[in-house]
């Protein structure tokens, strides 16, 4: 039996949502457990796109999809997207899916106030996608939430919300100059979302233990992004959640004895969406073909992603931080045509040698990339399906990043659909 982890290692974007797609093929059922729908996993099956926000990337093979107690859902979001994979023929049922009903609701005034908050930061803001994400995360630690299991019973929804909105009107009016809003009015829309929803409601981490007992096996997916993660990442440019390995459990309610393997998905370059720290971006024309040739925009906002070549000093931090047992290399067919490709291997800071990732920020801002450069390759790898076939470059280049590593490349992906994709070892087999 194998309970795997699926976590990006970069800031987002690596390719998971490809990656749970394909290995959930072997899974009974498959957890997100922490962000929401800031997210954006693409699929790609026989040609045909899918891109979730919410709803786990194993429904595309018919798996039970459960949404763990560590994420925050946006009702409205949730009901779009069942009916989105509905009209695309995928069973999206109370049966193939549950949410937990210790889930935080994200309410129309987090959206609001995500908004609101970016504007008056003016060029500090963080550019976050305006989901609502961090203020939903903010009154669940604060302890004035919603959680679904108040949000489908209709008396304890209304008592929250006439507490919750009390507070949230002082600030729009007084600190944000926006007019108030209405309770009445967004517990008649969220009221009717709420039925929807509530056939989906139940305790995740229940139905997880019972699924183990049974020898059902799991695979978690994570959203965004080592680098993205509240704890670990380069604060205060992250998100609101911990987006590392070890909240899998916290997040979908099953202790870590449970984990038996934790992949790293690793774009073969780097990308970051929003603002932030990011050493090896570049801004030449290597970066606009990474950026091209990739088609590197946001999956959830459309912007177009920051590119750069790959840092080994975040991946180091990336198989620390989440006990990384096999690496997961994605879009490699785009370094496709490089002459020679860079690869960081340690910063220079001021002359003091870095191998470990700063966490300050004035100091990160010091830091330039101290790069390997190796040689490239022309050949095309998108037909390629087995490891042996690669140009001899290709292994070099997947070689030195695993010897830097010390963690093996266990999946290749040569392109974004699912049989795109050279599998060296799948845990599920073993
Ligand atoms: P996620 O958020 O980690 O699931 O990644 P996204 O879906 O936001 O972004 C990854 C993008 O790369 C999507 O458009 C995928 O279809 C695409 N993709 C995934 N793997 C590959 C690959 O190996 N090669 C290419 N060319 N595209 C890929
Ligand atoms: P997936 O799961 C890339 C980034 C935003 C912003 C910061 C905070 O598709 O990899 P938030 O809305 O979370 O408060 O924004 O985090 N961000 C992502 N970047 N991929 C994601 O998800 C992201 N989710 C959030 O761009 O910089
Ligand atoms: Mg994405």
């Amino acid at each position: 039996m194998a309970n795997i982890v699926i976590v990006g290692t970069q800031w987002g974007d690596e390719g998971k949502g490809k990656i749970v797609d394909l290995l959930s093929e072997h899974a009974d059922v498959v957890v997100r457990f922490q962000g929401g729908n800031n997210a954006g996993h693409t699929m790609v099956v026989k040609g045909e796109q899918f891109i979730s926000h919410l709803v786990p990337s194993g429904i595309l093979q018919g798996k039970t999809c459960l949404i763990g107690n560590g994420v925050v859902v946006d009702p409205q979001v949730l009901v779009e997207e069942i009916a989105y994979l509905r009209e695309k023929g995928v069973d999206t049922g109370p049966d193939k899916l549950k949410i937990c009903e210790k889930a935080h609701v994200i309410m129309p005034y987090h959206k609001e106030l995500d908004h609101s908050r970016e504007a008056s930061k003016g060029k500090n803001k963080i550019g976050t996608t305006g989901r609502g994400i961090g203020p939903c995360y903010e009154d669940k630690a604060s302890r004035k939430g919603i959680r679904f299991t108040e949000f489908i019973d209709p008396e304890m929804f209304k008592d929250k919300l006439e507490n919750e909105i009390e507070e949230k009107n002082f600030l729009f009016e007084n600190l944000y100059s926006k007019s108030k809003i209405d309770t009445k009015t967004i517990f008649e829309s969220y009221s009717a979302l709420a039925e929807m929803l509530k056939p989906y409601v139940t305790n995740v981490s229940v139905f997880v233990s019972n699924a183990s007992k049974e020898g059902k096996q799991i695979l978690f997916e994570g959203a965004q992004g080592t680098h993205l993660d509240i704890e670990h990442g380069t604060y205060p440019f992250v998100t609101s959640s911990s987006t590392v390995s070890g909240n899998a459990c916290c997040g979908s309610g099953v202790g870590p004895k449970q984990i038996s393997e934790v992949f790293g998905i690793v774009k073969a370059y780097t990308t970051r969406v929003g603002a932030g720290p990011f050493p090896t971006e570049l801004f030449d024309e290597d970066g606009d073909t990474l950026q091209r040739v990739g088609a590197e925009f946001g999956a959830t906002t459309g912007r177009k992603r920051r590119c750069g070549w790959l840092d080994l000093v975040i991946l180091e931090n990336a198989v620390r931080l989440n006990s990384l047992t096999g690496l997961v290399i994605t879009k490699l067919d785009v370094l496709k045509g490089f002459k020679t490709i860079k690869i960081c291997t340690a910063y220079d800071c001021d002359g003091e040698i870095l191998k470990h990732f700063p966490s300050n920020l004035n100091k990160l801002a010091k830091c330039k990339p101290i790069y390997e450069e190796v040689p490239g390759w022309d050949e095309d790898i998108s037909t390629i399906r087995s490891y042996d076939e690669l140009p001899d470059n290709t292994k070099k280049y997947l070689k030195k990043i695993e010897d830097i590593l010390e963690t093996p490349v266990s999946i290749i992906s040569v392109g974004p659909g699912r049989d795109e994709t050279i599998v060296v070892s799948n845990p599920y087999a073993t």
